[in-house]
């Protein structure tokens, strides 16, 4: 019989693409959604995270959960209200699926929980960063640092539990490399601020495939970084962008003040620096399909 994967927020970016991987690798994939019905070809249970409530029936023959669910981190500028609301979607989230995991009856054998590398801050020069570095001390580090203490709870029901701290997700089909993507389209690329912050990017591919590895091997538990091995700055992506797409790059930088004008604190995001290394997940035997930002860029934008 076919495993059962539930995911929790598989209708959004990442979840829709590993739906995909999971099902041509012969998984059932069920989702717990605030919405369900949104995605017609798989099961789907609700919960309500505010509310603390969830239907049950969804963990019946679940071999693995991964859990996606949280609100957009750049989809609205940072207020106190949207800034609980990030915080809470991931933490009240993973606290739900821990209560509904202890309460009833289960066989789950393995919780893969996304993270990100906003848990290790955006001041960190060039210097890298691995899962042993101390945490920030900014907003996004500080909502990490939470979601990953309430999966960590999930462990002391004798579940396996591994964290991806995910970088930043390129995709054909929105996220970064789309936004990034809108102004080079028009010419207009240019590196933002100094242009020498590192970005650890993730081709979206990799980083689903790193979820089915984490969920398929045993021997993992803890955190690992779901970035590329090879961090590009700024200006080197965007001109990598602008290459593939067969447009300029030669506008001066966006100043910085800008973006903090226009952005407020999320412009910490553009202009951090996060120079994250690939070395734990490879050492556990994982092989990228694009480690390099040109392969990565050429696949995405071919056509
Ligand atoms: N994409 C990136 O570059 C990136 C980088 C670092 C970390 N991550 C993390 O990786 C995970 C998946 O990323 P993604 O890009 O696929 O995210 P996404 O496209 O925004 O999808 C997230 C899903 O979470 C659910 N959700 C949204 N708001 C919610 C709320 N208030 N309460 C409960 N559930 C909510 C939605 O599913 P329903 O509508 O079905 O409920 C949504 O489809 C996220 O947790 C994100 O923080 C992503």
């Amino acid at each position: 019989m076919n495993e059962i994967v539930l995911i929790t927020g598989g209708t959004g970016l990442v979840g829709s693409r590993l739906t995909e991987l999971l099902q041509e690798k012969g998984y059932k994939i069920r989702y717990l959604s605030r919405s369900p019905g949104k995605v017609k070809d798989v099961e789907a249970f609700v919960w309500d995270v505010e509310k603390q409530t969830i239907d049950i029936k969804a963990f019946d023959g679940v071999s693995y959960i991964i859990h996606l669910a949280g609100a957009g981190v750049a989809d609205e500028k940072w207020t106190p209200a949207r800034k609980k609301v990030i915080l809470e979607s991931r933490t009240r989230s993973t606290a739900l699926l821990k209560d509904a995991l202890r309460d009833y009856p289960n066989n789950v054998k393995a919780v893969i929980s996304a993270s990100a590398i906003g848990y290790y801050g955006f001041d960190n020069g060039d210097r890298w960063q691995v899962e042993g570095s101390r945490f920030g001390d900014d907003f996004l580090a500080t909502v990490t640092k939470a979601w990953e203490a309430e999966a960590d709870l999930i462990r002391e029901l004798g579940i396996r539990v591994v964290k991806v701290r995910v970088g930043v997700v390129l995709s054909e089909n929105g996220g970064a490399l789309k936004e990034m993507g809108k102004p080079v389209k028009l010419g207009l690329g240019a590196p933002l601020g100094s242009g020498d912050q590192y970005m650890s990017w993730i081709h979206i591919d990799d980083l689903c495939n790193i979820f089915i590895y984490a969920m398929e091997n045993e021997n993992m538990s803890g955190s690992y970084n779901g970035v590329a091995p090879h961090p590009v700055t700024n200006r080197d992506l965007t001109k990598s962008i602008a290459k593939e797409m067969g447009k300029p790059f030669f506008l001066p930088a966006v100043p910085s003040f800008a973006l903090k004008l226009a952005l407020g604190q999320m412009a910490g995001l553009l202009l951090g620096s996060s120079r994250v290394s690939s070395e734990r997940i490879e050492s556990e035997g994982f092989k990228f399909k694009y480690p390099e930002i040109k392969g990565a860029l050429h696949n995405l934008l071919e056509n």
